[in-house]
């Protein structure tokens, strides 16, 4: 395939690039000239932001020792990141340009780092970065946090549509055919943790991912597993509608009766590929008490068999404690095994030790294995601070970690978790770690088309795998466990061959062995090996037909691409970063 597609890319030559089948890079004939631009930012009302990596103190001729050692210091926490309108989380797609562990003398380059962004205060700030990208032929991507596995919110020579400022948060009762309840409508921006704190101020509860940091919209659209999953379900689950921008420059509302298409693609059908989402509309639910808990235990005080069967056992019971409305996070070495939180909402921390938990630590105490527990009843902000937090930078640290990742159905826990535990076991002992975070992932809140009687509950309705309110993979509805396999970033210049040789081996070593004992699973998209190879089979599923005539329809000149996205395999980045149609004639 390399071969014939880029013969076809060299003899076009200069002449194809400077036709619409790739997109413009900073010197390149037809880039906009400096008016140009500054008749952008005029528009946007000097929100318009030329890219300063913020690298840049490390580098000469803007070397500053001190900034310099204070950004290496802080280089893993989400924090120091979120007010550059430019950078990204993981390094690899960073590719060391301006890199702050790089020698000061290496010019910092912006790389495949976003030329402009336009720093949106309103929908119609994202409406005039469509419209300027497409007339001028440049790429463009949508930036919040930057928190993204695949990079996808960075890219050389691209104008960013940067939302994060977009983080308006208002709460109201919400009526129509399909819902009656709470609801807040937040703006693009808004992360996890800001909703979280909102809710708690309103007396209610609202669906966020487990890292305080990341973005409500990309979580949405990827699916979102929160440690609230087994109550309420996916983020996708949970919009009621959309304020989106399209690639023609309109803003339209998306939701069960407008737009419905884009609507259902929008919800888990992958981020950064229908439209720009301004706004959502979301459920909330009244706040109650969580039961929660945090369990620790060591290798080093026990036997290393002994310690297996400790993991092997928490596996075996996952389908349990989530039946008992229990939401589990946990990472686990073959060392080290950690669960928290335990999250159970409308619960107490007695609950979740005498009930949930239970026979989880009798057996380690049929073991023999000591353990280390923690019983909480808190507010539901108590809790994510406690465990998640602190607040607002959490203790997942980020630039730190590569990815693979496999859903892993109810099933395989239930009748083949042996097989199972020996892939985990031969993982771990290769030093990969894993983080699993488990809950009952079915939609609590769709309408059934399967049964008879047309039911629109909080309470969990069974879904068959067809269930098409939205486009979540359908394997995400008999998953119990969303496991990630994960090895070391090493931010050291010299280490980066050894990191490339790393991502090779969760590609074609480590992911196999979990597809292996997952037949017919598949893989989210927001969390996964970014080199995966059956993509569209394993993020997208029966959906990608449907998904891919819906971006036929709304992005039919593909303004926006992702890497991995549906109908992102008719564009490629070459070498140089230029992003380049590979379906012409
Ligand atoms: C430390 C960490 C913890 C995580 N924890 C969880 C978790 O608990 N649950 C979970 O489900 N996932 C989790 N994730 C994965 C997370 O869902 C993805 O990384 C997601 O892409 C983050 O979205 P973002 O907006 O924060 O990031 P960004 O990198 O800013 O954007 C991610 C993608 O979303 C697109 N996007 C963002 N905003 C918009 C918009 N307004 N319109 C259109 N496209 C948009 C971007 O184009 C890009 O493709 C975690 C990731 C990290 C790094
Ligand atoms: C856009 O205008 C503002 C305000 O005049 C200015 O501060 C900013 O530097 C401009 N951006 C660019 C990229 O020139
Ligand atoms: C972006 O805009 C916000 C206000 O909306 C402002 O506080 C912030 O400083 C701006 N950031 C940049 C890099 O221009
Ligand atoms: C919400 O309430 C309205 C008015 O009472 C009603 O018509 C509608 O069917 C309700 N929706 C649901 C999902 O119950
Ligand atoms: C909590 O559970 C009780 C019953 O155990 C129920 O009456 C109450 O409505 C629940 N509260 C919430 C907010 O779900
Ligand atoms: C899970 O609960 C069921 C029903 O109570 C029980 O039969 C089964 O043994 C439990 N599973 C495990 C692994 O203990
Ligand atoms: C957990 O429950 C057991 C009884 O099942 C009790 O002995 C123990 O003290 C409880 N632990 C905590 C921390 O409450
Ligand atoms: C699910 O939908 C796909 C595509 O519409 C179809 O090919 C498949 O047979 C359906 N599967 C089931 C179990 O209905
Ligand atoms: C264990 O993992 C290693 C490293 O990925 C791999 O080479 C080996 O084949 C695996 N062993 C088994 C039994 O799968
Ligand atoms: C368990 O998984 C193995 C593959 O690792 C497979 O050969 C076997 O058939 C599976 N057993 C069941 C009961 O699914
Ligand atoms: C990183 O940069 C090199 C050139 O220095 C280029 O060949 C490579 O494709 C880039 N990789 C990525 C992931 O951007």
């Amino acid at each position: 395939m390399k071969t014939a597609l880029s013969a076809a890319v060299v003899l076009g030559g200069l002449a194809a690039r400077a036709t619409a089948q790739c997109r413009l890079l900073p010197g390149d004939a037809g880039w906009p000239d400096a008016a140009a631009w500054a008749a952008l930012n005029e528009t946007v009302n000097g929100r318009l932001v030329a890219s300063v990596p913020i690298g840049h103190v490390c580098h000469d001729p803007t070397y500053d020792a001190d900034a310099c050692a204070a950004l290496q210091k802080g280089w893993t926490r989400p924090m120091t990141h979120l007010g550059s309108s430019s950078s990204v989380m993981q390094p690899f797609f960073a590719n060391q340009s301006c890199d702050p562990f790089t020698e000061q003398s290496k010019p910092c380059q912006l790389g495949n780092y976003v030329s402009y962004a336009v720093n949106v205060s309103s929908a119609g700030d994202i409406q005039a970065a469509v419209r300027f990208a497409t007339k001028n032929n440049i790429r463009l991507v949508v930036r919040n946090t930057g928190h993204d596995y695949f990079g996808r919110s960075t890219g050389a020579g691209a104008l960013a549509i940067w939302t994060h400022y977009l983080d308006s948060i208002d709460f109201f009762p919400f009526s129509d055919a399909s819902y009656n309840g709470t609801a807040m409508k937040i703006g693009a921006g808004v992360m996890g943790y800001q909703a979280v704190q909102a809710a708690d101020a309103a007396g209610l509860v609202a669906v966020t991912g487990e890292c305080p940091t990341v973005g409500l919209a990309g979580f949405t659209m990827g699916a979102g597993h929160s440690a609230l999953s087994t109550s309420f379900g996916l983020g996708a689950d949970q919009v009621l509608a959309y304020e989106v921008v399209t690639a023609d420059g309109q803003l339209v509302t998306a939701s069960p009766t407008h737009n419905s298409d884009l609507y259902w693609a929008l919800s888990g059908g992958g981020p950064g590929t229908y439209g720009v989402v301004a706004s959502m509309t979301v459920r909330t639910y009244p706040a109650a008490m969580i039961g929660g808990a945090s369990i620790a235990l060591s290798a080093a005080y026990t036997t290393p068999e002994k310690f297996q069967q400790a993991l092997a056992a928490l596996h075996a019971l996952l389908p349990n404690m989530t039946d008992l409305g229990a939401d589990i996070i946990y990472t686990a070495t073959n060392s080290v095994l950690q669960i928290s939180p335990v999250t159970v909402f409308n619960s107490t921390g007695e609950y979740v030790n005498t009930t949930v938990l239970a026979p989880f630590t009798a057996r380690l105490a049929a073991l023999g294995i000591p353990f280390r527990a923690q019983y909480t009843t808190l507010s539901y902000l108590d809790h994510y601070a406690t465990y998640l937090g602190p607040l607002p930078n959490g203790n997942l640290a980020v630039s730190s970690y590569q990815f693979g990742s496999r859903l892993i159905p109810r099933s395989v826990l239930l009748y083949n978790n042996t097989a199972l535990q020996s892939v985990l076991q031969n993982l771990t002992s290769h030093g990969v770690i894993l983080a699993g975070s488990a809950a009952d992932y079915r939609s609590k809140t769709m309408t059934t088309t399967t049964t008879t009687t047309t039911t629109t509950t909080t309470t969990a309705t069974l879904l068959k795998k067809n269930d098409s309110a939205n486009a979540v993979l359908p394997q995400w509805r008999d998953t119990t466990v969303q496991l990630q396999l994960i090895t070391r970033w090493n931010n050291t210049p010299s280490a980066w061959d050894a990191m490339l040789a790393e991502q090779r081996r969760m590609t074609e070593e480590y992911v196999p062995q979990l597809e292996s004992v997952t037949p017919g699973g598949g893989a989210y998209v927001n969390e996964a090996d970014f080199r995966l190879q059956e993509w569209k089979r394993d993020f997208f599923g029966v959906n990608y037909g449907r998904l891919m005539s819906i971006k036929a329809k709304w992005d039919p000149e593909g303004v926006f691409w992702v890497l991995k996205g549906v109908g992102s395999d008719r564009w490629a980045v070459d070498g140089e970063g230029r992003l380049c149609r590979t379906d012409q004639d």
